[in-house]
């Protein structure tokens, strides 16, 4: 079956839907999510959105904030404009139905992070993801151009390669028609004359992380094997404060707005550590924490470290926390008065697929925005809370450019439909799930906070392996979701291992024992 849309968006998130509600005044969209429109990381997200709202905050404030988290490799410009685009963005989120938290004066009462000097932090309790995701879900399911597909997995993107001409990656002539998209069983073709991967991030290459089960780099590996440019994938962030219990996937995340109203780092035996480590203390940027939080348990041997929330009023904890509350309390742990157990958990992707200053990837009528893209703002190190905004600032950015001249634009013909010749079905998951287990262990044992050039040897040496077998399985198989996420999954841990492997230097979240 085939189907046309002008404009094809692949995820739901914050990144998908503020683009699909943009271009929708200028056309038919398709938007697209592998599970249910929800179930996205934007509606995990906890802390906030960062923005430039009143003084004594301000741009230069944020932007040098922004710089030096990155260790400065960031793209300046982008920085400036993503920053200076931050109130206009925020103001159109709360256009569109999204409640932030406000003090009795009515002002907007804004938090705290990790490695920003000022209060910039819009906030809905501890639950802002879900308030953005319900308020725009909202306006997705009542826009008449907006066709949501639900429960559908994008496979792969087709360009020229498809139509059986050879395209060579950096090469200027490859163009996106749209994408294959598997739905009760059926492959069907989505042709587009624009489309967007909104896709996320890429948590689940690791054992432990904060990411929803979704994010598998789906849109990552797909653009990469079309061949477009891709970079700055050794910048994985681990937050430093996921709830300790090794049983619980994915890892729930303790937000560092609480560190910034107060809350802080110890060892087991109640010692603060943090001060050794950066002057901010429990409020240094992320990477430096959870450096030092991983040095500290390979020091003491410990599983967890202790984050002290005791400072922190019990009327405070229970009107801006009540999400972690109540799920410590669940646990057994009142946090009122008890520390909360904590491990660093991988929780975001800084590079990903390259993005222009309108959101345009190096492949013709392809866009990318929100974890999957790599727009250069969070430089080697992202500043807590950029990332929501990041999202807005270039979907936006994207739908301003996606829309010139769609009328004239003509759909792709004589694309074959997807050739399922030979394949049969695999009867044996197991070879999927171990391989998923292998993978995310390779990772989080040799790819993890710490690095080595030996370590990451390994990991590709291993990888390689898991690759072959994956690949075999796949030509032979029928299509699958799980099939295909293992592959993708195995695409993006071959960047992050690859791109660590060529950065001969430590900086930011790339840090080698052996630089
Ligand atoms: P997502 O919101 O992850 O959406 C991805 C979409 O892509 C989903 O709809 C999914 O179904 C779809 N998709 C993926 N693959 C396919 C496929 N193959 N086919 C079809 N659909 C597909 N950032 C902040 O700025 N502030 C915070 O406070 C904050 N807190 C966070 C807390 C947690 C627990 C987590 C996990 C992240 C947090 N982040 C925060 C990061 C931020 O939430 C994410 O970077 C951001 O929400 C990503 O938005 P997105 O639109 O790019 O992707
Ligand atoms: C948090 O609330 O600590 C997460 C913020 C972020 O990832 O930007």
């Amino acid at each position: 079956m085939s189907v046309k849309t002008d404009f094809l968006v692949v995820g739901s998130g914050i990144a998908g839907m503020v683009y699909a509600l943009k271009v929708a005044e200028h056309g038919s969209v398709y938007l697209i999510s592998k599970t249910n429109l929800e179930e996205t990381s934007t509606k995990y997200a906890q802390g906030g959105i960062a923005a430039v709202m009143y003084s004594p905050d301000t741009y230069d404030k944020h932007i040098e904030d922004t710089l030096k988290a990155g260790s400065l490799i960031n793209n300046e410009e982008i920085v400036r404009i993503t920053i200076k685009e931050s109130t206009e963005r925020v103001k159109e989120l709360i256009e569109w139905g999204t409640h932030f938290d406000k003090d009795s004066s009515g002002r907007y009462n804004l938090a705290r992070e990790g490695g920003h000097s000022e209060f910039r932090v819009l906030h809905h309790k501890d639950n802002t993801g879900f308030e953005i995701q319900r308020a725009l879900t909202s306006k997705i399911k009542n826009h008449k151009n907006i066709t949501v597909l639900e429960n559908a997995f994008t496979i792969d993107l087709i360009t020229q390669h498809h139509l059986g001409e050879n395209v060579r990656r950096n090469g200027k002539n490859i163009e996106c028609y749209g994408a294959y998209v598997l739905r009760d069983n059926n492959v069907e073709t989505v042709l587009a004359k624009k489309t967007m991967i909104a896709t996320g991030g890429i948590g689940n290459i690791y054992q432990t992380t904060t990411n929803p089960i979704i994010a598998t780099g789906d849109g990552l590996a797909m653009a990469y094997r079309a061949k477009a440019i891709v970079e700055n994938m050794e910048f994985i962030q681990f937050h430093p404060t996921s709830l300790f219990n090794p049983a619980e996937k994915p890892s729930f995340l303790i937000t560092e707005a609480m560190r910034g109203s107060g809350a802080v780092l110890k060892t087991q035996n109640g010692k603060e550590f943090m001060y050794k480590y950066h002057e901010l203390g429990s409020l240094a940027p992320r990477d430096i924490v959870a450096r030092a939080i991983d040095n500290e348990m390979k020091l003491s041997g410990d599983e967890f470290v202790y984050l002290d929330p005791t400072s922190i009023s019990e009327k405070e904890i229970l009107d801006h926390f009540p999400g972690i509350y109540a799920k410590c309390l669940k646990q057994g742990i009142d946090i009122t008065k008890d520390c909360i157990p904590v491990v660093p958990a991988a929780h975001y992707s800084c590079g990903g697929i390259k993005t222009d200053k309108f959101g345009c990837t190096s492949i013709k009528n392809l866009y990318a925005s929100g974890e999957v893209a790599s727009t250069g703002l969070h430089g080697a190190n992202r500043l807590a809370s950029n990332s929501l905004l990041e999202a807005a600032v270039f979907s936006h950015r994207a739908a301003l450019d996606s829309v010139k001249g769609i009328e004239n634009l003509r759909f792709k013909s004589n694309i074959p439909a997807w050739n399922a010749e030979g394949t049969v079905l695999n009867e044996e998951m197991i070879l999927i799930t171990q391989s998923k287990k292998e993978l995310q262990s390779i990772m989080t044992n040799y790819v993890g906070i710490v690095r080595s050039n030996i370590r990451l040897k390994r990991a590709l040496d291993r990888l390689q392996i898991i690759y072959q077998e994956t690949e075999d399985l796949y030509d032979k198989s029928i299509i699958s979701e799980e099939i295909c996420e293992l592959r993708n999954l195995i695409n993006v841990a071959y960047l992050v291992i690859k791109f660590a492997t060529i950065r001969k230097k430590s900086i930011g979240l790339h840090y080698s024992i052996d630089y």
